[in-house]
């Protein structure tokens, strides 16, 4: 069976550290399926919102998540200061809700995450259910969880891109050296 190795396209900054992938070379970014072909695996970010952390529902989110497959490779528990959401949601600022937005962001405790996985990024949204709970469907995240459009009680990147982004945003050198890939694991 060949191995490919892919050149990590990662910012060099996240590359060559510790945290999330440990060596610039990807060799050990690919695992067996269930039918014996090597898959490339994926990251995205993920934020469990004050509105869950609130409920005291980290656990029953992360069962979902790992439960569809996906591996909490970082996880970390921070309050977020106002500039912190500003400018994690500065995509947003020009939207009615932008000031809501990151005044609820900012009520309580959140759960930063890494999950790792193939196709991370679209089985997450998946996972996730629609923005608006009301519109999720059975079994998603937000349909059971979420208390409203706002909070919603889970955020998940929407490409490969914006998840290498925000990932680099939110996991600081502190998290990056603490928080080493057991490649064995997978
Ligand atoms: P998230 O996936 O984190 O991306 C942007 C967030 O803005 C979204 O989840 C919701 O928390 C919030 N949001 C989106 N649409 C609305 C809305 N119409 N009213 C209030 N908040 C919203």
């Amino acid at each position: 069976r060949r191995h490919t190795r892919f050149k990590c396209d990662w910012s060099s900054d996240v590359c060559s550290s510790d945290l999330l992938l440990g060596r610039r070379y990807m060799a050990a970014q690919s695992f067996s399926s269930p039918q014996g072909k090597f898959m490339a695996k994926e990251r995205t970010f993920s934020i469990i919102k004050p509105d869950a952390t609130r409920r005291n529902l980290t656990g029953a989110i992360n069962a979902k998540i790992e439960g569809a497959g996906l591996r909490i490779v970082a996880q970390r528990r921070v309050k977020w200061k106002q500039a912190d959401a500003k400018k994690f949601y500065a995509v947003h600022k020009a939207r009615p809700f932008y000031k809501d937005l990151v005044k609820f962001m900012t009520s309580g405790p959140i759960v930063i995450q890494v999950l790792e996985g193939e196709n991370a990024v679209a089985k997450y949204r998946q996972v996730m259910g629609a923005t608006n709970p009301a519109n999720a469907e059975a079994g998603t995240i937000r349909k059971e969880f979420a208390e409203s459009i706002k909070a919603n009680s889970v955020h998940g990147s929407d490409s490969p891109e914006n998840a290498k982004k925000e990932i680099k945003m939110c996991f600081k050198a502190k998290d990056r050296k603490s928080t080493r890939l057991n490649s064995s694991h997978t």
